[in-house]
């Protein structure tokens, strides 16, 4: 473990200073874009109006013959756009594949300036983020970068699981992580073959009636754990949580309902990977109008946040007051972007 002092000394002679605090941003949907097919980033100028970040993939999904125009379609839908106050991200390829090395030292250098986030997959410990931190401050530094890049990890094998905490706390780099339920299945050997979502299988069977009425299965959700646990590991080290993919897109129900729990749960925001699935996170993942409006009550009721009020027949304390706060804070960035919902709030 470092030194607090030697911390938040940037990794190369230099590089930009890190982060003390994340920047505020708004990320209710990552959305995933295939930067190696032109129709799509073709699409990109009309999508940083209607997402919060643009994320350009070139991991898992790429077949391997597109690797390399994948990189170049990314660097080209960089420079091409202007992406304002939407976060541009990009997931490269894995530690251990023939393609990570190039996918740094090509982006960085030609787009390091308008890049907000590196996604890295796979992580498996603290060793994985210190390797790319240190690539990254060489690059920046090699490339005259004022503004340091962060870095977000996928959260989906079962040794990076157990490590969570210790990848949360492995650089001042780091801005959060995703849940990533297709490949923490494949790693943990569960018996699905699903990308997210629940399992009709994976269900508490109710008690046996006298009647001999047919039981009732309830069924759970696979990820309530794993989220759980990445919430605890990112919100104790001023990280941001997030659910990651859906893969179901004929069902808009389930996909809202994992967004929501995740949500419910601390998560800020959820991987979109078809258009439909902007809409669900947009809705999930921005605070209920109702929920907003009561929260507004709370801390209105008590102006410094200390004592007890009954409103509407609940008692309210400090640590709703706490709650109340949360939810105002991001309907208030959400207005900061969104002035449809800005009304909604009344904010
Ligand atoms: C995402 O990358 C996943 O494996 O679920
Ligand atoms: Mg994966």
């Amino acid at each position: 473990m470092k030194t607090p002092s030697a911390f938040y000394q940037p990794l190369a002679i230099g590089a930009p200073l890190p982060f003390r605090e994340l920047p505020i941003s708004l990320e209710r949907m990552i959305h995933f874009v295939p930067p190696h097919v032109e129709k799509m980033r073709a699409k990109v100028p009309d999508l940083i109006n209607k997402v919060d970040v643009v994320l350009g993939n070139l991991e898992d999904a790429i077949p391997a013959d597109a690797k390399t125009d994948a990189r170049n379609g990314f660097i080209q839908l960089a420079k091409d756009n202007d992406f304002g106050s939407t976060g541009l991200w990009t997931r490269v390829n894995c530690l251990n594949s023939p393609w990570f090395l190039d996918d740094l030292l090509k982006i960085v250098p030609a787009v390091g300036d308008k890049l907000d986030v590196v996604m890295l997959p796979k992580v498996e410990g603290p060793w994985d983020v210190h390797y790319l931190d240190q690539l990254l401050a060489q690059l920046e530094a090699k490339s005259g970068l004022a503004r340091p890049i962060m870095i977000h990890a996928i959260l989906e094998t079962a040794e990076g699981v157990k490590n969570v905490e210790a990848i949360a706390a492995a650089s001042p780099r780091m801005h959060g992580m995703s849940l990533g339920p297709a490949d923490l299945a494949a790693s943990r050997g569960m018996k699905t073959t699903r990308v997210g979502g629940g399992h009709p299988d994976y269900a508490v069977l109710a008690d046996p009636e006298e009647t001999g009425n047919a039981r009732t299965a309830y069924q759970q959700d696979l990820w309530h754990y794993t989220v759980g646990k990445m919430v605890d590991a990112c919100l104790s080290y001023g990280l941001k949580p997030f659910y990651g993919p859906f893969g179901d897109f004929s069902d808009a129900q389930a996909c809202e309902s994992q967004f929501r729990n995740a949500f419910l749960m601390g998560c800020l925001g959820a991987w979109s990977l078809h258009p439909t699935q902007i809409d669900i996170a947009k809705k999930v993942f921005s605070p209920d109008p109702a929920e907003v409006a009561f929260a507004k009550k709370i801390l209105d009721a008590m102006p410094d946040g200390t004592g007890a009020v009954m409103i509407d027949g609940k008692m309210q304390d400090d640590a709703t007051w706490k709650q109340a706060k949360v939810i105002v804070d991001l309907a208030e960035l959400v207005s900061s972007k969104d002035s449809e919902l800005a009304e909604i709030y009344g904010l």
